[in-house]
């Protein structure tokens, strides 16, 4: 394939836009389906949780949870508004009763309050992260005492280990998590998803 063309598909990956977007947003909600249930099992969505999705792209995951759960609320935060846009179509029901909402913004700047939330989670996003660290202090900011973290990944395809993202992971997602001061962070390997493997890194304020 032609390097324009893959550098054009990176980048609708990263922050959808457009009509080609709304396709690629779409494909992205089919592509991640396996990851997405399983980060959902793992997550054990309550009738007293509020949640915060970040990167929630065309709003599938939010749309899961609120159907397979008594969750009160997930908040999906994403920088697209392409993707947004995709998520509130998808959520129109949801929005209407209140138990989902959709904000745009970056997750480096977090636009809400101190301890709201008892639950973050994120699939397929944290790649396109810009600083892990700032992100990773709003997350902890957001988090209500006790709330905890679930952040979904690949981190291999076909057997192959991707040794960057495990790196990434090792050296620098989970000592910034622990210097902060999560507690009970653990990494977990998942299902195979389309022969990608994924897996999660967890952890409590
Ligand atoms: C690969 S898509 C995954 C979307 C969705 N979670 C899913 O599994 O279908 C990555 C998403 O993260 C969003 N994103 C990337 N960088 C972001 C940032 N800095 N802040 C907020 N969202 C971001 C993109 O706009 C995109 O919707």
């Amino acid at each position: 394939m032609k390097k324009w063309l893959m550098m054009k598909i990176d980048q609708q990956y990263k922050t959808p836009k457009g009509l080609v977007g709304i396709y690629f947003g779409e494909k992205m909600a089919l592509q991640h389906k396996i990851e997405t249930m399983w980060t959902l099992k793992l997550l054990d969505l309550k009738e007293n949780d509020l949640a915060l999705e970040l990167g929630c792209g065309a709003g599938y995951a939010i749309k899961k949870a609120i159907c397979d759960s008594a969750v009160q609320k997930v908040v999906g935060l994403d920088l697209s508004k392409t993707a947004l846009i995709s998520a509130r179509n998808r959520n129109r029901s949801n929005i209407k009763s209140g138990r989902a909402e959709f904000v745009q913004g970056n997750v480096v700047n977090l636009p809400f309050q101190d301890n709201m939330f008892s639950k973050v989670f994120s699939i397929q996003s944290i790649y396109f992260w810009d600083t892990l660290q700032e992100t990773v202090m709003e997350i902890y900011r957001v988090l209500k005492e006790k709330g905890s973290i679930v952040i979904t990944l690949s981190d291999g395809k076909d057997g192959n280990s991707w040794t960057g993202i495990q790196a990434m992971l090792s050296e620098e997602l989970i000592p910034i998590m622990k210097c902060i001061g999560f507690l009970n962070i653990e990494m977990k390997q998942g299902p195979s998803s389309r022969g990608y493997h994924t897996v999660v890194v967890m952890g409590d304020k």
